[in-house]
């Protein structure tokens, strides 16, 4: 620009003393140019730095940080406390974390959008939707219609001879209707699974049920609790118009029953010790093992019109369990069939209470009551809308779905929260270049499939795009009685199921609902899962400063992914890999996480949590490294006004506010570390943390040595 300046000078004038006075003027011109650009760049970085977001979202945000964080506590001594301080003060006993928080927004958000008066078209998939869960809410028809409409549901089952007419039914009869039409499975449990690998095809898996009395007689006061359970039966028989001797005769055998099946059964971490999940088998070899049960005829009326041979091939969870529940059904003389009867019937009751009148939801009340006194529980009581909403949302899943992320997950939410993903999976891509542990092979496999991966997002995708010509629910009848509705409801959702088996081909189904707060990544399918529930605020919006979206949203995301590399991180997981540097860092690893001292009480067991805390680990490097580089791409980042965190402080920030909950010690099955070393634990291996934080090196969030795993 300059040298075009001065031609066009040298043409006008063509003196060599204007030119001189020419580059004179232009070069005090330029030395003002820069003064007036500095002054407006320190003008700049002193005053506009990034702009404060003042939105709703923002503020109700700031709002948050500031309840759940103590900002007495100094970040770089505990920054767990700086985070999630009060609201852990709060909580001293039961354990809650942020998630259950959004978790119940969440059920509020639900009921709002089902108790909205809004016009559905007659007969639309959202009417029928919305129509169940009032009829559900509707306590007043319900105890209206009383035990009426169940006493029916019984004679339809050849009866039962606690009450009205008895003739004697064929034990395997009951057990096929009541598999196939009810939805009940009193001895054993049968469903289709994929098999893993392609092509994936459903394979017949039988389990052991679902126990009514899950205690063994080694559990405290356990004669006190068979005790509980025979009144509880005693009071259902009784409120279906039974004789009081017939129905403790009954009552008392079917506990029995229950108590010996139990027996039978292995808990689930022995069999896993033992080596003994599962069994292939075929139909024909079952009814060997296990005569009591006419096999054949039941599984094909549970899983018709699926064609079903003797030979075909079935899975047997438990088969110790099979072979001693069938003993004990065959224990019981052909001529007292009776109590069998009984047993299955009582089954059904308790699992139709959701859709009874008050006085058997009472009993069912009063033996919660009873087995929190005797096992030292605390009290759940589930208010009835959430238990409506429970069962709306497991008949009307897709639909309740829709309507969720249409109101929560608009398209701005969806886009930005896919692009959120990208970045996350651009950075993975780019570090997993650097690892210095990993061999060129796996490096290539473990690139294949990050970049094959599938990402759902909100809903599956059936959901955001459903089939207009689909047809959902046109089976399911209203009426007259809320029993009945329910019953066609359950018969509808068997049959959609089976549908789903028989016809497309493979895709990933959810094992979560839209509506929850549960990421997932499936190794088998190569599909990581982020539902519409856990995209909300405080976690995620659109209109939030980036750095929340990445250090919160995005370390999520990143969390998913790194388990990816868990194959390699297993014992003699990846025999190429450089062992002793891969060993080294796990170590590291371990003793990182082992020099934390636990809340009191706790009874962790940090070698368990390898695979999640090293999944932590690399998920706050991957988040980082994905926001800077969206930093330096994108323009106009923004900060939450009065909490005075820069950008890079913000990303930590809610980097553990994801984290802020107490311990989980109710559930063994739980592999991640307590929420306040998944916030120490990576982030005190972290350098740019200790860096934007100033803390000086030897506080606990800068100890100075790095483990170097990712
Ligand atoms: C907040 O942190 C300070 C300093 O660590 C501590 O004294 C105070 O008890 C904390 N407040 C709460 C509510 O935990
Ligand atoms: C018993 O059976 C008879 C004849 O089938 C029928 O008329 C009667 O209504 C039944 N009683 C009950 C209580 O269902
Ligand atoms: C169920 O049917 C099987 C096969 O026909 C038979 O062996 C068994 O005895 C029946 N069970 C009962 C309890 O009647
Ligand atoms: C539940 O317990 C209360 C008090 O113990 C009792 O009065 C009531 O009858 C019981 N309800 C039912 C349905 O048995
Ligand atoms: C933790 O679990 C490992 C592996 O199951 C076991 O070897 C170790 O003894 C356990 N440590 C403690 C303190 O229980």
């Amino acid at each position: 620009m300059a040298t075009v300046w001065t031609q066009q000078g040298s043409r006008e004038e063509g003196s060599s003393r204007r030119n001189l006075l020419g580059w004179g003027l232009m070069i005090i011109l330029l030395l003002s140019l820069i003064l007036v650009f500095s002054v407006l760049l320190f003008y700049t970085f002193h005053t506009c730095g990034p702009r404060p977001c003042e939105s709703p979202v923002c503020l109700e945000l700031v709002a948050s940080y500031l309840t759940t964080g103590n900002a007495s506590a100094l970040p770089c001594t505990d920054f767990f406390s700086f985070v999630c301080g009060n609201l852990m003060s709060g909580w001293t006993k039961e354990s809650r974390n942020i998630l259950q928080v959004l978790k119940e927004k969440n059920q509020n958000r639900l009921r709002k959008i089902l108790e909205a008066s809004a016009p559905w078209p007659p007969d639309s998939e959202e009417e029928k939707t919305v129509r169940f869960y009032k009829a559900c809410m509707d306590t007043d028809a319900i105890d209206a219609s009383g035990a009426e409409p169940l006493i029916q549901v019984i004679e339809e089952l050849g009866g039962w001879r606690i009450s009205g007419n008895w003739t004697l039914p064929d034990f395997n009869h009951t057990l096929k209707l009541l598999m196939s039409q009810y939805g009940s499975f009193p001895f054993f449990k049968a469903y289709l699974r994929p098999q893993p690998s392609p092509p994936h095809l459903p394979v017949i898996q039988i389990d052991q049920p679902e126990f009514q009395m899950p205690f063994r007689p080694d559990q405290k006061n356990y004669p006190e609790i068979l005790r509980a359970y025979l009144s509880y039966l005693q009071q259902l028989g009784t409120l279906l118009g039974g004789d009081e001797k017939v129905v403790l005769e009954h009552a008392s055998v079917s506990i029995s029953t229950t108590s010996k099946l139990l027996l039978a059964a292995k808990p689930l971490d022995q069999r896993k010790q033992e080596g003994k999940l599962f069994q292939e088998t075929t139909i024909a070899q079952l009814q060997e093992m296990a005569p009591s049960i006419d096999w054949l005829s039941c599984l094909r009326a549970m899983f018709s019109p699926v064609t079903l041979s003797p030979s075909q091939p079935i899975m047997v969870h438990d088969l110790e369990y099979i072979r001693g529940m069938s003993q004990v059904i065959g224990q019981t003389p052909k001529s007292r069939n009776d109590y069998l009867q009984s047993h299955m019937i009582l089954g059904l009751v308790s699992m139709l209470i959701p859709a009874l009148d008050s006085h058997f939801q009472n009993a069912q009340r009063n033996l919660s009551q009873k087995l929190q006194e005797l096992t030292g529980q605390s009290p759940i009581t589930i208010p009835r809308w959430k238990k409506c909403i429970e069962q709306t949302g497991n008949f009307f899943e897709p639909t309740l779905g829709a309507m969720f992320v249409q109101e929560t997950f608009s398209h701005g939410g969806r886009d930005a929260a896919t692009q959120l993903f990208s970045e996350i999976q651009n950075a993975l891509s780019r570090h997993l270049k650097k690892l210095r542990w990993i061999d060129e092979g796996s490096r290539r496999e473990a690139q294949t499939k990050l970049s094959k991966m599938k990402v759902e997002m909100g809903a599956p995708e059936e959901v955001l795009k459903p089939d207009p010509a689909k047809q959902d629910y046109q089976d399911i009848n209203f009426g007259p009685s809320f029993l009945q509705t329910f019953l066609s409801c359950s018969r509808s959702l068997r049959e959609r199921t089976m549908r789903g088996f028989l016809g497309p081909p493979y895709s990933h189904s959810w094992k979560v609902s839209p509506w929850e707060v549960n990421a997932y990544y499936s190794m088998s399918d190569n599909v990581a899962v982020f539902p519409a529930g856990l995209l909300q605020p405080p976690f995620f919006h659109p209109g939030y400063p980036s750095a929340v979206n990445f250090g919160a949203a995005g370390s999520v995301m990143a969390h998913e992914l790194m388990h990816i590399f868990d194959q390699y991180l297993v014992p003699g997981g990846c025999p190429a890999c450089d062992m002793p540097g891969l060993h080294g860092e796990l170590l590291c690893l371990q003793q990182h996480y082992e020099s934390f001292s636990l809340p009191a009480g706790s009874t962790f067991n940090s070698s368990h949590a390898l695979l999640e805390n090293a999944a932590d680990m690399g998920a706050v490097v991957i988040a980082m490294q994905a926001y800077r580089k969206w930093q330096q791409k994108h323009k106009g980042e923004t900060i939450l006004p009065s909490l005075g965190l820069s950008p890079y402080q913000l990303f930590y920030q809610s980097y553990g506010q994801v984290m802020c909950g107490t311990p989980n010690l109710q559930d063994a099955q739980d592999l991640h570390s307590p929420p306040i070393l998944r916030v120490h634990g990576p982030l005190s291996n972290t350098p740019t943390f200790a860096r934007y934080f100033n803390c000086p090196k030897g506080t606990p969030m800068n100890p100075g040595k790095h483990c170097q795993l990712w």
